[in-house]
């Protein structure tokens, strides 16, 4: 068995990478995705059982419309280029973040690669799109208070398996 459990990447520096290259910054995150794919085939090699892109995140979408739209676009294309080679590697793919505030194309593209690989059985690739460390504290705070408030859990029996019920 693999010592290892969990593999998770901060993506960061394409865009430094491709102005540093006399380029765009959207060639270092086409760039980028290159590099994503070659990690992708060795954890697959190397056996890793669980591999998780840290892809977008809250803060991102402060980013300048044109680059937000050229990320999502990148990302929508990737997503139809490897859909077959996902699903033929075994691999099931989970996405985490407020995926309700994704480009509608981005959401029905994910849907269909989660539900299309969700009985897969080998590595689990996950992307946090939209994701935040503190937007998923809060959903967790959000979502417990909800249940306390609708009296579905009392505070008295709370201990920290209750957080993590409540995290990706
Ligand atoms: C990582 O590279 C990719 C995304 C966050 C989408 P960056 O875009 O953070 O590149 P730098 O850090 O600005 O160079
Ligand atoms: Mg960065």
């Amino acid at each position: 068995m693999n010592p290892i459990k969990h593999v998770a990447i901060i993506m960061d520096g394409n865009g430094r990478w491709g102005l540093k290259h006399n380029k765009s910054r959207n060639y270092g995150h086409t760039k980028g995705v290159e590099v994503i794919q070659k990690i992708v085939k060795y954890s697959i090699k190397k056996k890793i059982p669980t591999l998780t892109f840290y892809t977008f995140s809250t803060e991102n979408w402060n980013r300048p419309k044109s680059e937000v739209d050229t990320l999502m676009s990148l990302l929508v294309q990737t997503l139809k280029d490897e859909f077959e080679d996902i699903f033929k590697n075994n691999i099931k793919l989970n996405a985490i973040g407020e995926l309700d505030t994704l480009p509608d194309e981005v959401r029905d593209e994910l849907d269909s690669i989660i539900q299309g690989t969700k009985d897969n059985t080998g590595m689990i690739l996950t992307l946090a799109l939209s994701y935040g460390g503190k937007q998923e504290i809060f959903k967790a705070v959000k979502e417990i208070s909800e249940k306390v408030k609708n009296d579905i859990i009392c505070l008295d029996n709370f201990d920290d398996s209750l957080i993590n019920d409540h995290l990706y």
